[in-house]
């Protein structure tokens, strides 16, 4: 396998270019580089799978955290939802994303989301603060997945519950043959359902359960492996009775 670093500065190219809508250039999907102004302007640079918001049944003051918020479309999707009492933060690790969503942001004059520059590993976030993390074809992008996985049951509140959307593969690559290109698509990094869930569970969330995600399959897809696939994935951590 390359380098860690490696995979992460092939990420980070991807990413920046597909904010700055260089031609030509797929994440995790093939994205338009269509010029759209407004607040239409974040649908059109989603780079995710599925549609973790939809499903999260998010409720009025609410705390919500996107892992790896790209150009904000979920965010803001989900700003609308836990209202002025509610607060969402975005987090991602490519400087271009965060620099984009902010202005996407301000342009909607949306006063409850922010976005902060940081990676998933390394949560620039308080403990026991997040209600919902939801989280659109970024996991598995993570090279230390576990790592990931504590940071996010950290910062989540007792009663916390996550709402992911990710490719997971039936064929995994094996280590020593992946490129860090093929990490930043989203086919390297892409492990097998059942280790997702394990790792998952190892972290210390419950109930954790998968479906297929049935946006993933036509566009979405597209270009990818046959062996991807997407699922929506839930789990809570458990309530600590006091
Ligand atoms: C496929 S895009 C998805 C973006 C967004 N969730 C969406 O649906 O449009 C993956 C995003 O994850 C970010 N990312 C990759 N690795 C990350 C990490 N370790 N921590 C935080 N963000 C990361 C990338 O910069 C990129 O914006």
């Amino acid at each position: 396998m390359e380098p860690e670093n490696s995979i992460r500065e092939a990420i980070r190219d991807t990413y920046s270019k597909i904010a700055t809508r260089t031609p030509g250039v797929c994440g995790c999907s093939c994205c338009s580089n269509t010029e759209i102004e407004g607040s239409n302007e974040a649908e059109s640079l989603r780079a995710g799978c599925g549609h973790p918001v939809n499903e999260a049944n998010i409720k009025p003051g609410e705390v919500v955290l996107d892992l790896g918020s790209g150009a904000g479309a979920d965010a803001f999707q989900a700003a609308k939802l836990v209202g002025p009492t509610g607060k969402v933060i975005g987090i991602d690790a490519t400087p271009e994303m965060i620099w984009k969503a902010r202005d996407l942001a301000s342009k909607q004059a949306l006063e409850n989301v922010e976005f902060r520059l940081g990676e998933v590993e390394h949560l620039p976030v308080e403990r026991d603060s997040i209600d919902l993390a939801v989280s659109n074809c970024v996991l598995n992008l993570l090279p230390d997945k576990l790592m990931g996985f504590q940071e996010i049951f950290r910062v989540l509140k007792s009663g916390g519950r996550i709402r992911i959307s990710d490719l997971v593969t039936s064929n995994p690559v094996p280590r020593s043959k992946v490129r860090a290109e093929s990490w930043a698509a989203c086919v390297g990094g892409a492990v097998p359902e059942t280790e997702y869930l394990q790792l998952l569970k190892q972290a210390g969330f419950e109930d954790v359960q998968a479906v297929n995600e049935e946006a993933c399959g036509n566009e979405c897809c597209s270009g990818q492996s046959s062996e991807i696939r997407s699922v929506a994935i839930s789990g809570i951590k458990r309530q600590v009775s006091r």
